[in-house]
């Protein structure tokens, strides 16, 4: 006999802007958590001269790294003029360098990881000799003879593409019908064959997957089961602590820190929620977020990691402008390790989305896609609606609320071509800038 729906599901499958609250949450502090992180960062250090010699806009520190950046202007807009919201701010890996996405964090990372591996296995890297030296003629040549596959809807193709072809690798990316043209065109140009699948994210993905394990010559990068990607995200916590810091906000118990992270498969938002986890212990707690057609997370999480799960089974389409974000099942990796860490996953529509990538051009100036817009509402979920009273009664009480940091996390944007962009602007424009999700 399957369970009675919840009310959370019931509105989630109606499509209206929900916030899911996870009652297994249990914010403490990490030692595991903590060691990932550490070893993340270990890891980025020791690639950086090779990065810094693949990719000369990273500059001679070989790092990749956004902005946190304080976004009152948008305040007002949003309507989070009100001391229960505290300091809000923005970080910008929609202007990360190398692939214009929070995907660059995972996709590079992993493509040089196993770059790495496979030179050492075959003798072409000696222990503790800099991995700078795979730029050599032998390594190129090692490289050209291998592929890297990875199936995607559009970023994380571009961040394993351009880190692949870089190192001279072939690079194969299978990509879902969601993904948009110009991400295609652009992968073309590089030099990446892009194989386009009719289905969805999960099909290309199974596809990739199939193809890949298929050549012996071929290394697939597993977007639904990667420890590699994941780690690679993860590492942005320890960038952020420093910038909150410098800022004069440091994470405490008087203080603590809300995160708002755009979920497709979940990867990336479990990446930077873990790292968060493990930097930062009981003092932050992180949230994702999807568009109401896709919410892969929330059905996952909501129904127990051990029930496979699809947006599919409450009758959603799964189609959403957010592309990023249009996938029907969550990671079950990333699922498992979130059980206890995640605080919870709200729901926006697209024509929210919309409307608040508008807002934070017109306001801010900032260059978001869809996907990179979810954010904003978070502050609303958390620290205004009734639906986050359970979640303010147990981990915001209000003589904390205006100590808060709100960061929302701007995931991709700046590699949207202007004639997209410009669509977008019109499009949120024309909607108003009433935001549906204000009046849940
Ligand atoms: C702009 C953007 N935001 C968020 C995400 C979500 O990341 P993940 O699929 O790892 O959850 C993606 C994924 O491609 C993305 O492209």
């Amino acid at each position: 006999m399957t369970a009675p729906e919840t009310p959370v599901l019931a509105r989630v499958r109606a499509g209206q802007p929900t916030l899911w609250t996870n009652p297994d949450y249990a914010p403490e502090p990490d030692p595991e958590a903590a060691a990932g992180l550490a070893t993340a960062v270990a890891d980025w250090q020791a690639i950086a001269p090779l990065l810094a010699a693949l990719f000369p806009e990273l500059g001679p520190a070989g790092t990749i790294t956004s902005d946190l950046i304080d976004i009152g202007a948008l305040r007002a807009p949003l309507g989070y003029d009100t001391p229960a919201v505290g300091p809000l701010l923005l970080k910008a890996d929609h202007a990360l360098p190398v692939a214009g996405s929070v995907k660059a964090r995972g996709g590079v990372f992993e493509v040089v990881m196993t770059a790495i591996a496979q030179a050492r296995a075959a003798g072409l890297l000696r222990p503790g000799e800099s991995p700078a030296a795979l730029l050599s003629p032998q390594a190129r040549a090692f490289f050209a003879a291998r592929s890297v596959a990875v199936g995607s809807t559009g970023n994380l193709g571009l961040s394993v593409g351009i880190a692949a072809r870089a190192l001279g690798y072939r690079a194969v990316v299978h990509m879902s019908a969601d993904a948009k043209a110009w991400k295609v065109e652009r992968l073309r140009a590089l030099g990446v064959e892009v194989v386009r699948h009719a289905a969805d994210y999960t099909s290309a993905v199974a596809a990739a997957r199939a193809a890949s394990e298929a050549d012996p010559l071929s290394a697939f990068v597993d977007d639904e089961d990667s420890e590699l990607l994941f780690r690679g995200y993860s590492a942005a916590a320890r960038e952020l602590a420093g910038q909150l810091d410098a800022l004069g906000l440091t994470i405490g118990p008087e203080r603590p820190l809300l995160l708002y992270l755009p979920c497709g498969i979940g990867g990336a938002p479990g990446g930077v929620a873990w790292g968060a986890r493990g930097m930062f212990g009981p003092d932050v707690h992180p949230f994702f977020v999807e568009p109401v057609q896709s919410p892969s997370a929330l059905v996952q999480m909501a129904r127990g990691v051990e029930v496979p799960s699809s947006v599919y089974d409450l009758g959603l389409s799964n189609r959403t402008e957010a592309d990023g974000m249009a996938v029907a099942t969550m990671s079950a990796l990333v699922a498992r390790r979130m059980t206890r860490r995640l605080a919870g996953v709200f729901t926006v529509g697209d024509d929210d989305l919309l409307r608040s990538l508008a807002l934070a051009h017109d306001t801010a100036g900032l260059r978001l896609e869809p996907s990179a817009a979810a954010g904003f509402a978070g502050p609303h979920f958390t620290a205004l609606s009734p639906q986050g009273a359970g979640f303010r009664a147990r981990h915001l009480p209000p003589e904390r609320a205006a100590q808060a940091v709100h960061v929302v996390w701007a995931t991709g944007g700046s590699f949207v071509p202007d004639a997209r962009f410009r669509g977008f602007l019109d499009a949120g424009r024309a909607l108003g800038t009433s935001l549906d999700f204000s009046r849940t």
